[in-house]
């Protein structure tokens, strides 16, 4: 079968933009024993992608050269299938290759209900994918969130946080989220239903969330570490909750926060978690995730693109911090 696929042509000399990349035809074989032909349907991108172009592999894949066509999170339609778990028109998610059809081994890959609506699909890169679990197992599973919390979330426009947000206000938590700009700041209170929101570049952290939360906080999700967590140490509540999801500011590595006695003196207790150690929440987190979806309570944050050939021009903006939520390519369906 014919397809279409995007390859890197050249290594970034700076920050990777649409002309590093080109859109081949190419050709794909017929799947081998409990592999399928998958057509794809919705790719989401991924910035951390950008630091393997023309480098060493990370923790999330291999060095991607010149020639090489690069992986990310997808929704695949099943073509033809030599494995019994699938048949033609099942729909999946899983890794896909930046190509509009490939073969991936089936064990690889995980059934989605056929019937999904369009936004159904984006949402399963969003909301209901990866960082919506992660959001969920961080703020329901181990934050145990409230009605009666005040809740403080860092990166809370980014792909975790802007989940986060949303479920601890789906829970009846008063919110408010750290982000990194005007527009983001805007996004948490109008679009994502925050209570109150910060912009992280407006003065010193704990003075920013001292004047935004004069009552102090009660839980903490943490996404970034440094600044913002010593911030929240001073500001949390006797007895308050510190979720640790991650810490992309580096700040809070070997020599942790300067003010860490007052989670003697305020009773704090931090727990941190690894969403791999939680796949048993799946099954609660669709089913409520969902429901919220259905009843607008959340929703999912993306751009989308249309055409594989736009995802060079879709790589681009997601690094350039020009689209807002996840950016996703969508493909129509290649089913006769
Ligand atoms: N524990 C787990 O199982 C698990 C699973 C998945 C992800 N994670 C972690 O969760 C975190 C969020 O992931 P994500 O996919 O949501 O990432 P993301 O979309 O890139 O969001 C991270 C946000 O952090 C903010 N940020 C960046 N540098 C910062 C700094 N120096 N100080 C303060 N804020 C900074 C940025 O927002 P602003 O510029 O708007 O502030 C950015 O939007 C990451 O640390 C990731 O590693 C953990």
């Amino acid at each position: 079968m014919r397809c279409q696929s995007v390859q890197l042509t050249a290594i970034p000399t700076g920050a990777a933009t649409a002309q590093n990349f080109g859109v081949f035809d190419a050709e794909v074989d017929d799947p081998g024993d409990g592999q399928v032909l998958v057509g794809l349907r919705r790719l989401g991108l991924n910035a951390g992608l950008a630091h393997r172009l023309g480098g060493k592999g990370t923790a999330y894949g291999p060095g991607i050269g010149v020639g090489d066509v690069p992986a990310s999170d997808a929704v695949v339609e099943v073509l033809r299938s030599s494995d019994q778990q699938f048949v033609p028109g099942d729909l999946a998610v899983g890794k896909s290759p930046w190509c509009t059809a490939a073969v991936v081994d089936a064990d690889q890959l995980r059934k989605i209900d056929k019937a999904a609506s369009n936004e159904d699909l984006n949402a399963r890169l969003t909301i209901l994918g990866h960082v919506g679990l992660t959001a969920y197992t961080g703020m329901i599973h181990v934050g145990e969130v409230t009605p009666e919390d005040i809740v403080c979330v860092s990166g809370a426009a980014g792909g975790v946080g802007s989940c986060a947000v949303q479920f601890a206000k789906a829970r009846g938590a008063t919110v408010i989220g750290v982000a990194g700009s005007a527009d983001k700041v805007a996004m948490l209170t109008d679009d994502l239903g925050a209570d109150r929101a910060i912009n992280r570049h407006a003065g010193p952290a704990v003075d920013l969330l001292r004047a935004a939360a004069p009552e102090g906080i009660d839980l903490y999700y943490d996404n970034v570490g440094g600044e913002q967590l010593e911030a929240a140490l001073d500001v949390l509540n006797f007895g308050g909750r510190v979720v640790i999801c991650g810490a992309v500011s580096g700040g809070s590595g070997s020599g942790g926060p300067a003010n860490f006695r007052n989670v003697i003196y305020q009773e704090i207790t931090i727990r941190g978690f690894t969403v791999t150690a939680h796949e048993d929440l799946r099954e609660r987190f669709e089913s409520e995730v969902g429901r919220w979806l259905r009843e607008d309570k959340v929703r999912s944050i993306h751009t989308v693109f249309d055409g594989i050939n736009r995802v060079p021009e879709a790589f681009e903006s997601l690094l350039s911090g020009t689209s807002s939520g996840r950016v996703i390519v969508s493909v129509p369906s290649q089913r006769e």
